[in-house]
């Protein structure tokens, strides 16, 4: 069959290379995928943006598309699932409505809130000035504010203290930071624990649960520095062992999934709970409506079930005859290389030495994300976070081990990842 992934990052790089492993695909295009996709085999990259609906669309049409997978929120929260259900071509990931689980944190929380989900509690604004006066008669300690649109990991604020927390209301409302996004804001309790990603593909009526992942938010080795988009994770996570799981099973995504239906939003697709593993069990920071980027490389490496019966099976609402998910019992370690300055801001362009050694290392797998070819036919960095460095051992150290002997091999100028990956893995 004809596939079409949409996106360019980590994530698709990995859906790509997962779909070119199944006998059942014959071509594959990546939209506009990376240097990384391009090099698979079955994949044409194609120049269309992610963004672009209508140009995706006729693509679909045109090149007799069977099955589409969306890897992005922003196609999803602007209604690609129900532009193509509307020309009858099969698409991997919810609709508008559904995704409004990610693309609004405030309809999230009604969400959690009509299921009884455990979550931060929390109060919403649509003006920053009842916002300031309700953080002044109530609270002085931390807080976490939240812009309630898509921000691209950015409008939320973690905050110590009542001027912290002003600041970043202020922010979201008065300097408009994230424009629309900011019209609404969300003020919550701010949780204390380790954070968990936990994954789960449904079709709206049955919740197949994938292996807990890990993902490092912050820079810096030891979880400090700036938030990013992810700095490396790891599957499966030791801190979610498989009562818990059955535990987020029952408590988080039966109750999601069934709100979500009574809102007249059937969720087809994977769904993404971002948890913090508190004191008093799980609880939901967020959800997204998409598989997270990097979670989904180390995920996809363990992966051993073929994709595309998953996905053909969501979309035609049969999970419930899919055979059990099978994994390889190996975790995966994934290390993301950035270009300097990330997140910040940062320079493109320099050329990437040591891929062909570094695929040399057993098994290991390097994802691309912000890549690209140069006009002399090398690859070079294109984006914040450029590889995704992927290795499987016996051991959580020895895929650590493994994923940083890749690591060592790739070198361009102002290349820099984390050391720590994974070691939260171990410590438990
Ligand atoms: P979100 O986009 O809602 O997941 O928030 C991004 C990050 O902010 C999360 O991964 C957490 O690290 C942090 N965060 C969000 N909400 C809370 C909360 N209620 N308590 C503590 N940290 C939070
Ligand atoms: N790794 C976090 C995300 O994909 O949102």
């Amino acid at each position: 069959m004809n596939i079409l992934v949409i996106g360019s990052g980590g994530r698709e790089h990995a859906l790509v290379w997962k779909l070119a492993r199944s006998s059942r695909s014959r071509r594959i295009f990546a939209a506009p995928g990376n240097a990384g996709t391009a090099l698979e085999n079955k994949v044409e990259n194609v120049p269309i943006k992610e963004h672009n609906i209508p140009a995706l669309l006729q693509f679909a049409q045109e090149h007799k598309i069977d099955l589409t997978i969306a890897g992005p929120e922003i196609p999803l929260c602007n209604g690609i699932a129900d532009a193509f259900q509307e020309k009858k071509l099969r698409l991997f990931g919810p609709s508008k409505a559904a995704a409004q689980i990610e693309g609004s944190k405030t309809f999230c929380k009604e969400i959690l809130h009509k299921g009884n989900v455990p979550t931060a509690k929390y109060h919403t604004f649509t003006s920053g000035h009842t916002a300031v006066e309700y953080l002044n008669a109530n609270q002085n300690g931390p807080v976490v504010v939240k812009a309630d649109g898509l921000a691209a990991g950015k409008g939320v604020f973690v905050c110590n203290d009542r001027s912290e927390a002003v600041d970043a209301v202020l922010r979201i409302t008065k300097q408009r930071e994230f424009g629309s996004a900011g019209d609404r804001i969300i003020i919550e309790e701010r949780l204390e624990g380790q954070e968990a990603s936990v994954l789960a593909v449904t079709d709206g009526k049955t919740i197949l649960t994938l292996q807990p992942a890990q993902d490092h938010k912050a820079a810096f080795d030891g979880d400090t520095g700036p938030n990013t988009g992810g700095m490396g994770a790891y599957s499966p996570a030791p801190i979610v062992d498989d009562a818990s799981l059955h535990w987020i099973e029952e408590y988080i995504f039966v109750p999601t999934v069934h709100a979500l239906k009574e809102a007249n939003a059937v969720f087809k697709g994977i769904l993404y709970a971002g948890l913090m593993m508190t004191k008093k069990g799980p609880k939901v920071l967020e959800y997204n409506a998409r598989f997270g980027d990097p979670e989904c490389q180390p995920l996809l490496f363990r992966l051993k079930t073929d994709v595309i019966d998953i996905f053909e099976a969501a979309i035609d609402g049969k999970l419930d005859e899919l055979p059990p998910l099978e994994w390889d019992s190996r975790p995966a370690v994934c290390v993301v290389m950035a270009s300097a300055g990330y997140p910040g801001s940062y320079e493109k362009g320099f050329p990437i030495q040591g891929l062909d050694e570094a695929a040399k290392v057993p098994d290991t797998k390097v994802f691309h994300a912000g890549t690209a070819l140069n006009e002399a036919g090398q690859i070079v960095n294109n984006g914040g976070r450029v590889l995704g460095v992927t290795g499987l051992g016996s051991s959580v150290a020895a895929a650590k081990a493994a994923a940083y002997s890749a690591v060592q091999r790739i070198h361009w100028d102002g290349a820099w990842h984390r050391n720590d990956i994974s070691d939260k893995a171990v410590e438990i």
